[in-house]
């Protein structure tokens, strides 16, 4: 039986991998533990190490505005990341950190059952989806298993470096609302 204590008990004390010893705080998740709909960055950047939540810098102020552009806030979706914790410099987690981190994201799914997951950029996408997943041919495509739909879109911080990458992520939220819409009605 899974349950939040023990997660939050687990995260907090983990070292399993180097991270751990550079960490301000564990970034565990944040938003409504029962949502629909659960999005799934790469880690924790500068700001989310300080403060303990996931996405609260310009990405995740981005990230607000798109979830509020189809009609949602963070109370209605959950979010966490493949790492809980910073890797230096905002590197891309090594794999040896995917691994030792994961176990605890697929206990958080258990936790939130989500019908949808949003992967945010290519790390996650590789990480959940498949390992040789191209996130420019790939995002916005569903991928259903076991009754959970998958799909991924550019990170907010790509849009920010590239303003091309903003109109197809904006489609990728739309159908992501169309989605949640007919799954909320059990269409
Ligand atoms: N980027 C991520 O992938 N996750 C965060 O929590 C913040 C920035």
């Amino acid at each position: 039986m899974a349950d939040w204590d023990t997660l939050y008990k687990a995260c907090n004390t983990c070292g399993r991998c180097g991270l751990a010893k550079t960490r301000t705080n564990v970034v565990i998740g944040d938003g409504n533990k029962s949502a629909d709909i659960m999005l799934i960055g790469e880690g924790p950047g500068y700001n989310e190490d300080q403060q303990g939540i996931p996405f609260v810098g310009n990405a995740g102020h981005l990230l607000d505005k798109m979830l509020s552009a189809i009609g949602l806030t963070r109370e209605d979706v959950y979010i966490a990341n493949i790492v809980k914790c910073r890797p230096p410099n905002n590197r891309d987690p090594e794999k040896s950190e995917r691994e030792a981190c994961i176990p605890y994201l697929r206990y958080q799914l258990q936790l939130v059952r989500p019908k949808i997951i949003v992967l945010l950029g290519r790390v996650a996408a590789q990480a959940i989806i498949s390992p040789d997943f191209k996130i420019t041919q790939q995002r916005g495509q569903w991928f259903e298993k076991k009754g959970i739909y998958f799909i991924a879109t550019y990170h907010p911080s790509a849009l920010l470096r590239d303003e091309d990458k903003k109109r197809p992520a904006w489609e990728d939220f739309k159908h992501i609302k169309l989605k949640y819409e007919s799954l909320k009605k059990g269409v």
